[in-house]
């Protein structure tokens, strides 16, 4: 890789032992992807937040890199904790967990990382141009912010999109440039696309048997279906998609049957979830204001941004902050059995935190 003098002398360790650790990993990470040189980015999102996801080897990794006293040089914000870091006493969540993810945000911002906690920066003022080059981990938005956004990154760790943040630069590789950008795959949606939980069963489906960029025909999507469209999409391989019309690209359809399957494959119980939980990717200002209307008997949980917390009725209905789902020890808090709207949330609850899950459109979770 071709470097400048500058960062030639970063890696050579001249500004310290915490940003030559940072210039190492993105040249080791450029080797590999085939990078020329390195890019300036805007901004960065960095994940591997929650004590569930880095656990205590993680957690020594980034006190040890903010000790070295490195600062962010670009603006960087943070994916979701393992709490709500407000009201986590009152929802049930365990104090040593705690005490664990408020040493790992005291790392984070002792390194100037914001701890807005949410997995849509773009909603919460991490909004990068179209054109731009960022920095970004957290595959849901990376994807929004390629797709939709019309932004550039690639889909980054936890540890490259923070050396990222240090020094402000990712290798020139993938998604940053324009031959990896085209659409590879065209989808004709003949499958009556009804609710938010169809995009994200559209999404599952493709995002598990496809890679490279697939372009959408037949869809109308709002911001909320692209951002749910896109998580699941994510759940695989693919880090873009595109809407369109007419095109010369081999197609397949997703049809009636297809969207089944995709439900069928999502659902791991048909048992009643003793919690509904909304907000995968976090809910949207309009979503949370849809949700303020909600009357349930259920038990709801509607995981947003800080930032977009709005007051809901109803004992059975709580918005939750700085979390999700995925993130949250949920078996801790007694949950066995979760209901979701979300392919992103039905797969890693079901996989990673080893959860009973129904999968569904909101408004059946809650009959
Ligand atoms: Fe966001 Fe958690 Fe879903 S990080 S995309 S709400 S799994």
């Amino acid at each position: 890789m071709e470097l400048t003098r500058e960062e030639e002398a970063i890696l050579r360790g001249e500004e310290g032992e915490g940003y030559q650790k940072a210039m190492e990993i993105l040249v080791a990470l450029g080797k590999v992807q085939g990078a020329q040189r390195l890019i300036p980015v805007r901004s960065a999102q960095v994940s591997g937040v929650s004590p569930m996801t880095i656990g205590e080897a993680g957690m020594e990794f980034l006190r040890d890199w903010a000790s070295s006293g490195v600062k962010a040089r670009i603006y960087a914000t943070l994916n979701p904790a393992g709490v709500d870091l407000k009201s986590w006493r009152s929802l049930g969540y365990p104090a040593p967990f705690v005490r664990m993810q408020d040493k790992i945000l005291k790392a984070y911002t002792a390194m100037g990382i914001v701890p807005s906690c949410t997995c849509t920066p773009y909603l919460v003022g991490n909004l990068p141009a179209p054109g731009e080059s960022v920095a970004w981990a957290e595959s849901s938005s990376v994807i929004y912010a390629n797709s939709v956004l019309n932004a550039r990154t690639n889909r980054e760790s936890g540890v490259s999109a923070l050396a990222s943040a240090l020094l402000g630069r990712t290798p020139y590789s993938g998604l940053h440039l324009d031959e990896d950008r085209k659409p590879t795959l065209a989808v004709d949606v003949t499958a009556p696309m009804k609710d938010m939980a169809d995009y994200a069963a559209l999404g599952y489906a493709i995002g598990k048997e496809h890679e490279g960029v697939p372009l959408f025909r037949g869809l109308r999507p709002g911001m909320e279906e692209l951002k749910i469209l896109g998580a699941a999409l994510a759940v695989g391989p693919i880090s873009m998609f595109r809407l369109g019309e007419k095109t010369k690209l081999e197609t397949i359809e997703f049809d009636k049957a297809g969207m089944e399957e995709a439900y069928a494959g999502l659902n791991t119980t048909d048992e009643e979830p003793e919690l509904v939980c909304v907000g995968c990717p976090h809910a949207s200002p309009r979503e949370m204001r849809d949700l303020a209307k909600l009357k349930t008997k259920r038990r709801v949980w509607a995981f947003t941004a800080r930032q977009n917390k709005v007051r809901i009725g109803g004992k059975n209905l709580k918005v939750v902050c700085d979390t999700c789902m995925v993130v949250s020890p949920l078996k801790d808090l007694g949950v066995e059995i979760v209901g979701v709207n979300s392919a992103k949330a039905a797969y890693y609850c079901a996989h990673l935190s080893k959860l009973r899950v129904r999968f569904g459109p909101l408004g059946e979770l809650l009959r």
